[in-house]
Parts: structure tokens; sequence; C-alpha cells
């Protein structure tokens, strides 16, 4: 995981370093991109389109554009109008470190980046493959998607909601952009089949919300100093998470259940699945 997190880095560090960019913005941009984090989504790209032996070059591009959506969609949501949060990847947030204004561009000039980088890529993508990838990403990150969820997620606050609700926001708010990085990256081989796309989603839909009840069971077991933003940030804002809803105990039960459905979801991809299982199994087993 080690190498892939090197290799994204220098992929992002590359793809945000247009000096034509006035330099407060490319300052903010590279802050809230260059600044860490586990690199999740980045290695869900690698991970699925090694799985079906896609070259690595071929996946930077689209590795880069997730990881963009990712940061512009932290910034925002740390921002006073929506979790009002002061730290992220251990530093101040965006709007602490510059001003509101400045993270609200750098969040919206890193969303069209993500676009810029899958259409100008030239590692061999064909029209097609760009185009059903900007697609995919459009549609999980968009009103249906991840800001869909955000918007839900906000009404949701201080409310008692129905499971089936709470699981509505997670898949939209964090599952869709992780389901994003998955078939992005399978969609950069050129022989991926549609059962294979099936098998995908099923592996993306269940570490997708894994992944966002474990981020609410974090935010009451771990600390701030593990995770790097607020620990508590939920309660404090009246957030409905699965803690919060069927407890503790349950959520964790929920997650493992996830992850082991994930597993069998992709025992028949290939040889290559081994970073797909190791990503899955993070998902569970992280403190940050
Ligand atoms: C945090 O995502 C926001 C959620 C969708 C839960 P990550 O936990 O992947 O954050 P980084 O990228 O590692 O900082
Ligand atoms: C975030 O959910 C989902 C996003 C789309 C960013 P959270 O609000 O729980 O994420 P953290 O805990 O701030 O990282
Ligand atoms: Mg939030
Ligand atoms: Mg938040
Ligand atoms: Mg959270």
């Amino acid at each position: 995981m080690l190498e892939y997190q090197n290799r994204i880095q220098s992929v992002l560090d590359e793809a945000l370093s247009n000096t034509d960019v006035p330099e407060r913005l490319r300052q903010a941009m590279r802050y809230s991109t260059l600044s860490g984090g586990k690199r999740f989504r980045a290695l869900l790209v690698y991970a699925a389109g090694t799985a079906l032996n896609v070259s690595l070059k071929r996946l930077d591009s689209v590795a880069a554009a997730l990881e963009c959506i990712h940061a512009y969609s932290l910034i925002h949501d740390d921002l006073p109008a929506m979790d009002d949060d002061d730290l992220r990847r251990g530093v101040p947030t965006s709007h602490i470190k510059f001003d509101e204004a400045t993270a609200i561009l750098a969040g919206d000039a890193l969303q069209t980046l993500a676009f810029e980088l899958i259409a100008c890529d030239k590692s061999g993508l064909s029209d097609a493959q760009s185009r059903a990838i900007c697609l995919k990403l459009a549609t999980s990150s968009g009103q249906i998607g991840m800001v869909g969820g955000q918007i839900l997620d906000i009404l949701a606050t201080d409310q008692a909601l129905e499971r089936s609700s709470l699981e509505n926001i997670h898949r939209r708010k964090t599952g869709a952009l992780i389901n994003a990085a998955v078939i992005c990256g399978a969609l950069c081989s050129d022989s991926v089949s549609a059962n294979q796309l099936k098998q995908f989603e099923h592996y993306a839909d269940a570490i997708g919300l894994a992944f966002q009840v474990v981020d609410d069971v974090l935010d009451i077991e771990s600390s701030t100093e593990e995770l790097g933003k607020p620990s508590g940030s939920d309660l404090e804002m009246g957030k409905s998470t699965y803690p919060a809803l069927i407890g503790l105990q349950e959520s964790k039960k929920l997650a493992t259940k996830l992850y082991k459905e994930s597993v069998v979801s992709i025992a028949s991809i290939g040889d290559n699945t081994r970073l797909l299982e190791d990503l899955a199994k993070l998902v569970v087993e992280r403190t940050k």
C-alpha cells in the first residue's frame, strides 16, 4: 500500500503544479490535497484496475481525480456552514488556515480539476472510457451521490431517523464515491465484463457503507490525535450516526458483516484481488 500511496502523492503533486493558477488558490488546493490522508479512494482505483491487469500508469489520472473530489468534499464538509470542524488530517482545516472564501473556491477548483485530469489523460484511455469514467464520477459525486447525501446529512441533524433513511444517507455521502473509485478503476480496463462490473459493484457498495459506519464508530472511540480530526464531532453537532441509532456493538457487527460480504463478492474476479481484499480489511480494522 505504501508504494501506491507514494505514487498517488507524486501524481497529485504534479497535477497541482500549474503555475498559471493564482498563487493563493494553488496553495489552498495543494494544502488540502497533499497533506496526507489514507488515500483510500486512490488505492481502490489501483486495486480494481490491477485486479484486471491494467497498468498503473493508466490508472494514475483516475486515481488522482478521485482524491481531488474527495479533498474537495472534505474542505466543504468542514466549513462552518456544514460540520464546522477546525482540524483535518492533523492540521487546521482550509477555512481556518486560509479563509472561508478561499476554502470554498479551492473545493470548487478541485472538483473541476478532477474532470479535467480524466479528459486530458494521455495514458491510452479511449474516448468512450474517459466519457464513461467522467459520467460515473459525476453521478457518484453529485446531486444523487455525495452532494445529495451531504444535504440529507444536514437535514437529519437532531432528527430521529429510520434505519433505512440513515443507510440511504451513508450510501450517498460516502458510499457513492467509494463505489466510483472501484468502478472507475475497473472501467480503465479494455476488457472488463458486465458480470465483473456487477461483482465490483457489490464489493464497493458493501465497503462503502462499512466505511461510514466505521467512521461513525471512530468518532466516538478514537482520539482527536489519532484521527487527525476532532473526535466527538458527531455528538456535538447532533449528527445521525449508526452508533447513535443501533449502538456501538451492533455498528461494529454490521461493519464486519459487510466486510465479509465484500470479500465474497470479488472471489471469482481473478487471481489479482489481494489489494482489494486488504483494503476491505482496512475499512474494518482501521483506527483512523
Ligand atoms: C473521511 O474520509 C470522510 C468520510 C467519507 C468518512 P477518509 O477517512 O478517507 O479521510 P482521509 O482521506 O483518510 O483523510
Ligand atoms: C463525510 O462524513 C462525508 C463526506 C462527503 C465528506 P463525515 O462528516 O462524517 O466525515 P468526517 O468525519 O468529517 O471526515
Ligand atoms: Mg459531514
Ligand atoms: Mg465531517
Ligand atoms: Mg465522521
